[in-house]
C-alpha cells in the first residue's frame, strides 16, 4: 500500500530509521562496555522488542506491570521493571515469574518487606535493585543520605529477595539548557552510583549491577561507563527519538523515525490550516530542549527532510491543529503533511498499530500491543 492510499491522522515508523537506531545504540553500548535493555515504552511492541534483542540487547524494560504481561506472553524471557511497583501485585509478578526472569525496584523498607512477604510465602526469590534519585526527585534512595547504605542492608538481608544492585533514571535531562549541563547530568548521575556503590561494597554488601538509563543523557553517559562501572543502559525514547530530542541534540532529524501523516481539512485564513491530528494523536505535551521551542510538534517540509519553520502548531483540540503561518501559506485543504511530535513515546501509546514505511510504501502493520496498559 502506498502512503497516499492511508486514511489520516496515521503515526508511521520508518523502518529503516529505526533498524539503524536499534543498531547504532547496540554498538555505542557495545563499545561502552555496558549491557543494553531498552525501556519498551517507546515502542510498546514485542515485535521491536525481538529486533532489540536480535541486535545484543538483554532484555527490556516496562512500566508497568500490564505491559510485562504483553511482552512475556510474547516470550519476551527478561523483563525489568524500573518502576516502584506494589507489593499488592504480587499475585501478578508471582505468575510472571514462571514465564520470565522479573526484576523490580525497591526505594522504600515498608514495599520491600512487602515484597520480601509475598516472595517467601511463594517460596521464590525476586531480583530486586534500589532505586537511587540522581536529581530528578521523582522517587528513588538519596544517595548522599547518611542512612543510604543502612537501607541497601536492610534490603539485601530480605528473605525471598535478592538484591542486583542499584538503579537510576535521570530524567531531569529533560530540563537541561545546553549539552554541557546535560553532560553535567550524566556525570553526576554516574558519581552518585559509583559512589553509593564503593560505600556499599567496603560495609561488605556487594553490589554487582549499576543501570542507569535516559536518551538526552546516553551519549555522554556511554562515554564515561567503563570509568564508573556502569554495567547497564536502559534508553527508550532512542528507537524513535523526537522533536525534544533533536532539541537536546541526541538525535538529528535523520534520526527520526516516527512522524504523523495529517491531511489539511481546513484553512480558515491565508495564515492558517488546519490538520486532523490533534491531542488525540500528537498528546498534549510542550516541547523541550535547550531552547525553548513553541508547538505541539514541528510540521516537516515536503520531502520530511526539515523542519518547516514557517509553521507553527500553535493550539489543539481533540481532533484539530492549529497551524499558524508566518506569513501566508501555500499549504490548501486535502495537502498531506508529516508532523514530527514533540514526544513519541506518548504518540505510539494513543494508536492501535503504527505503519512500518519505507520512502511512500507500507511495508507493514504493527499492532502497539502493550498501548493503554496502565495497571
Ligand atoms: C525509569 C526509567 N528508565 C528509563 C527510561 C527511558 O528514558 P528515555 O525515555 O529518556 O529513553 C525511562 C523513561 O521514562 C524511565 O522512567
Amino acid at each position: 500500500m502506498r502512503l497516499v492510499d492511508l486514511p489520516t491522522p496515521q503515526v508511521l515508523v520508518d523502518r529503516k530509521r529505526l533498524l539503524d537506531n536499534i543498531g547504532r545504540v547496540q554498538t555505542l553500548a557495545d563499545a561502552a562496555g555496558a549491557r543494553l535493555r531498552p525501556h519498551a515504552k517507546t515502542h510498546k511492541s514485542p515485535v521491536v522488542a525481538r529486533w532489540q534483542l536480535d541486535r545484543g540487547a538483554v532484555g527490556v524494560c516496562c512500566a508497568k506491570l500490564g505491559e510485562a504481561e504483553v511482552f512475556a506472553h510474547a516470550g519476551i524471557r527478561d523483563i525489568r521493571l524500573p518502576y516502584p511497583i506494589n507489593p499488592s501485585n504480587a499475585g501478578r509478578v508471582v505468575a510472571l515469574m514462571d514465564r520470565a526472569s522479573i526484576s523490580i525496584i525497591v526505594d522504600h523498607l515498608g514495599v520491600a518487606r512487602g515484597w520480601s512477604e509475598a516472595m517467601s510465602r511463594a517460596g521464590l526469590a525476586l531480583d530486586v535493585l534500589i532505586k537511587v534519585d540522581v536529581g530528578f526527585h521523582r522517587c528513588g534512595i538519596d544517595p548522599d543520605a547518611a542512612d543510604a547504605v543502612d537501607f541497601i542492608r536492610a534490603v539485601s538481608s530480605l528473605s525471598g529477595l535478592r538484591l542486583r544492585g542499584l538503579l537510576s533514571h535521570a530524567g531531569h535531562g529533560y530540563q537541561a539548557a545546553s549539552d554541557d549541563e546535560l553532560c553535567e547530568v550524566a556525570r553526576r548521575e554516574a558519581e552518585m552510583l559509583s559512589g553509593l556503590r564503593d560505600r556499599a561494597t567496603r560495609a561488605g554488601i556487594p553490589i554487582d549491577e549499576l543501570s542507569v538509563g535516559a536518551t538526552p543523557t546516553l551519549r555522554h553517559t556511554a562515554s564515561m561507563a567503563r570509568q564508573y562501572g556502569l554495567t547497564e543502559l536502559r534508553p527508550g525514547n532512542y528507537v524513535y527519538f523526537d522533536r525534544a530530542q533533536l532539541a537536546l541534540g541526541a538525535a538529528t532529524i535523520e534520526d527520526c523515525a516516527l512522524t504523523v501523516l495529517a491531511t489539511v481539512v481546513s484553512k480558515p485564513a491565508a495564515d492558517r490550516v488546519i490538520l486532523d491530528c490533534g491531542s488525540k494523536t500528537l498528546s498534549s505535551d510542550q516541547a523541550r530542549g535547550f531552547t525553548p521551542t513553541p508547538g505541539y510538534g514541528a510540521v516537516l517540509t515536503g520531502n520530511g527532510s526539515a523542519i518547516d519553520e514557517n509553521l507553527t502548531i500553535e493550539r489543539l483540540s481533540e481532533e484539530h491543529a492549529t497551524v499558524r503561518a508566518r506569513g501566508v501559506t501555500t499549504l490548501e485543504p486535502g495537502d498531506r503533511v508529516r508532523v514530527l511530535p514533540n514526544h513519541s513515546c506518548v504518540v505510539s501509546n494513543l494508536v492501535d498499530a503504527v505503519q512500518l514505511v519505507e520512502g511512500d510504501r507500507v511495508i507493514e502493520t504493527l499492532p502497539v500491543a502493550a498501548r493503554g496498559k496502565i495497571a
